[in-house]
């Protein structure tokens, strides 16, 4: 086994966005892409010679062969040993579980989320660092300055390892385990959670739940948690095997790409209790019967009730959330008496937030929810934290959420998403807004008197990092809020996001259709943005 050091020339397409480098499969297959970017990272990550690190992906198309060229050039980098799921998966959670575990100097997730795979779909990678958590800036910038002059990288010469079978090989001087992807993640959830009490709920009673885990990573880490360990009826997971295209499907736990789950659980005779998690397991939904629970209210749900569930009895720190995530956390972070912070897009802004102690929980209104215990958001926590609540309560989802609206009020809340927008014209929309905003402020719209009117930008706490242009708010004097970006992981054109936000005290008004709640904060966005003069759409392709 020899290394290779191989010429290469620089892409100049490998700019991390929100979650890693993303780009569509044949980008990757490429002769050099996927080398270059992570010889880029090894570059990059100080002391890396002899260390541990974690590897594992999705299981999307792609997964496997990234797999094998990223062992032999961790073992023709000096890595000490690798850490490597079985069949090449691990999701998202369980990657920064083991990191942790192991004190990994830091771990490469193959995965490009929530977006469609297959030979012409995404693909992705991502590296974490020591903590867990996604590289921060600092470093991410530090990799894509390195692709951009990169002249060559170090492979070796050797044959694919087994990555079915559980155990040690070596590569030249490199160990590589493979180990099993779900062990050590299952051991930590049932470090904070009441198992017990949550297998007497789901095997004495009448409850039902039922899990979709769209074909993604989640499966295997579903089906054991919840049916071998918790004893769930066998079926009580459904699409449970990882599949290189997730059967087509997209897996993004919402209501318009779960529509499986949403039928079932909008339909007669539901179960109690639904969820479903993404691509690499780190999203959730949670549906109670007939009912969808906002991932902003699910944080407040979790932040009022935490002190019920034994890995958080001690009550929180404080709670982040990013900025266009509701205000439903704020209130509940106001009554308990603690911080509610305010990050910009994207988990990596909570891991210094986690790591200083300053917050317990944190949570995105895209679907994303977790806690100190990893760092990265994690859907089956947030499917166990919900059943550990109802286990408690003995109450229904329905009834948990209507009772913590009638103690804080409701913030109805909607996101609208124009998706695969030309570039230029997205870009256009929000330049024009940019250049509105110095003189909103005190102007009266549709009846709303705005109140302020930025484009975010986030000084870290921790380190005084400044982020800038993360996206333009509109706040109204009611604390009513209209915000506008771009998304930072789509692969084909733009995307442009719009979150709406009101706030409704009355418990008498608490039964709304958000849409129709929303109705005039969508009609004045709409005004204030030219968004379906300027994308050419009538109307956002996912609401959610
Ligand atoms: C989206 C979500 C964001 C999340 C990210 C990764 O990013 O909006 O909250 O952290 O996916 O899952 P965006 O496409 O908006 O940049
Ligand atoms: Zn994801």
């Amino acid at each position: 086994m020899t290394v290779q050091t191989v010429r290469t020339q620089p892409f100049l397409d490998q700019k991390p966005g929100t979650s890693g480098l993303r780009k569509q499969v044949p980008t990757f297959q490429q002769p050099h892409y996927l080398e270059n970017f992570i010889q880029s990272i090894f570059d990059s990550v100080e002391g890396c010679q002899g260390q541990t690190l974690v590897l594992g992906g999705d299981g999307r198309y792609y997964n496997r062969a990234a797999i094998q060229i990223i062992l032999k050039m961790a073992a023709a980098n000096g890595l000490g040993r690798v850490l490597v799921g079985q069949g090449g998966i691990l999701s998202t959670p369980a990657a920064s579980c083991i990191i942790r575990k192991h004190q990994a100097i830091g771990g490469i997730i193959l995965s490009a989320s929530h977006n469609p795979g297959g030979p012409d779909g995404d693909f992705g990678v991502k590296y974490n660092t020591g903590n867990g958590g996604p590289a921060p800036e600092k470093m991410t910038n530090a990799i894509f300055e390195r692709s951009k002059v990169i002249d060559q990288y170090k492979i070796l010469d050797a044959s694919d390892v087994n990555l079915d079978r559980i155990g040690t090989t070596t590569l030249g001087g490199t160990r590589v385990e493979v180990i099993d992807s779900v062990t050590d993640y299952a051991a930590l959830m049932e470090s904070l959670f009441d198992f017990d009490q949550i297998q007497q709920f789901l095997t004495r009673g009448k409850f039902r739940m039922c899990m979709d885990a769209l074909h993604a990573v989640t499966g295997p880490y579903a089906t054991a948690i919840f049916e071998r360990r918790l004893n769930a009826p066998a079926g009580t997971v459904q699409n449970g095997v990882p599949l290189e295209d997730f059967g087509g499907g997209h897996p993004d736990p919402n209501l318009v790409y779960a529509k499986d789950l949403v039928k079932v659980m909008f339909g007669d005779n539901a179960p109690d209790f639904g969820a479903a998690s993404d691509g690499d397991g780190d999203r959730n939904m949670i549906l109670g019967r007939n009912f969808f629970v906002t991932p902003s209210d699910s944080l407040a749900v979790l932040a009022a009730n935490a002190t019920l569930v034994p890995g958080y009895r001690n009550g929180l720190a404080g709670i982040a959330r990013s900025m266009p995530t509701s205000q439903a956390p704020d209130r509940v972070a106001a009554k308990l008496g603690i911080d509610c912070y305010e990050t910009p897009t994207g988990w990596k802004f909570f891991g210094n937030l986690l790591d200083a102690g300053k917050a317990t929980l944190c949570g995105e209104e895209s679907f994303g929810t977790g806690s100190n215990h990893v760092r990265e958001k994690d859907g089956l926590w947030a499917v166990l934290f919900w059943l550990n609540i109802l286990a408690v309560k003995q109450q229904s989802v329905e009834d948990v959420v209507k009772a913590h609206w009638a103690t804080y009020g409701r913030n109805y809340y909607s996101r609208h998403d124009y998706e695969g927008v030309d570039a230029d014209r997205a870009n256009t929309l929000m330049e024009n807004l940019r250049s509105r905003l110095s003189g909103l402020q005190g102007q009266t719209l549709g009846g709303y008197t705005v109140a302020y009117a930025d484009d975010f930008s986030y000084t870290d706490p921790v380190d005084g990092s400044i982020s800038s242009k993360q996206g333009i708010r509109i706040g109204f004097e009611d604390g009513s809020r209209i915000v506008f970006r771009l998304s930072g992981t789509g692969t084909q054109g733009a995307t442009l996001r719009l979150y709406l936000e009101r706030y409704e005290a009355n418990p008498a008004n608490h039964d709304q259709d958000p849409q129709v709640a929303l109705a005039d904060l969508i009609q004045l966005a709409d005004e204030v943005a030219q968004i379906r003069e300027l994308t050419g759409r009538p109307a956002p392709t996912v609401i959610t």
